[in-house]
């Protein structure tokens, strides 16, 4: 069974609108989210943790919102930001800019820790040569990290004073079409969000894989 690693009870909401047929339940471990700017650095290091805990097919989804007028910030600091200054005021913060566009951004990396073809190219080169730098034993997990696939998706929207009940985190101030996240149903958001970009690569690549092993 493929567990998709997260605590975000709205990220397993959407995910399993998508990934329902093939079988996907939540792996509720909190993996150490190292500091990048890299949304695909950060993801992949949690796969490899993840599934070296759970010992199955592991898929971590690291998300992020980049605001244009501020270089992209909150963008890998999204979750500290929300926690400690809140989704209310990253609004503030764009009000007083007059480009207030900004993208949500998802990286979902997969591990089970046996070896595939990939492409892009599924080993994180950076932990590699962060390892050997440190000096790591070359036969040590770290320095021979366990290969990782890495899903993108992007969307770009504006941002907006908080409207709407539903999704989670900064889904009130992020307006698509006319819309903020918060005011789509899950299929919708699915349908044009960075999360539901992302799961329709990853849901193809999946079943191909399945299917062949
Ligand atoms: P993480 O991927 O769990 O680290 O989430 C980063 C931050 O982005 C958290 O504050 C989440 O609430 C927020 N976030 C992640 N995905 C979404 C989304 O689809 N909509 C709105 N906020 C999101």
């Amino acid at each position: 069974m493929l567990r998709y690693v997260t605590t975000n009870a709205g990220k397993v909401r959407e995910a399993t609108e998508y990934l329902g047929d093939d079988g996907v339940t939540q792996f509720d471990f909190d993996y150490t989210e190292i500091q990048s700017d890299d949304l695909g650095a950060i993801a992949a290091h949690g796969a490899r943790e993840a599934h070296r805990e759970a010992g199955e097919p592991v898929l971590v989804d690291d998300a992020g919102l980049f605001v244009e007028a501020l270089a992209g910030f909150p963008g890998p600091y999204s979750s500290y930001v929300e926690d400690t200054l809140g989704v209310e005021r990253v609004w503030r913060l764009a009000e007083a800019e007059e480009d207030r566009r900004a993208s949500f951004r998802c990286v979902l990396a997969y591990c089970d820790g046996e070896p595939f073809r990939a492409s892009p190219d599924p080993i994180d080169r950076d932990d590699r040569a962060a390892a050997a730098a440190a000096g790591a034993d070359p036969n040590a997990e770290e320095a021979e990290p366990l290969p990782v696939k890495l899903f993108e998706g992007a969307v770009r929207g504006t941002l907006v004073p908080p409207r709407g009940e539903g999704g989670f985190g900064y889904d009130p101030i992020f307006e698509h079409d006319g819309a903020t996240m918060a005011e789509m149903s899950t299929e919708r958001k699915n349908a044009v969000s960075h999360r539901g970009r992302a799961l329709a690569k990853f849901g193809e690549w999946y079943r191909e894989r399945r299917a062949v092993s």
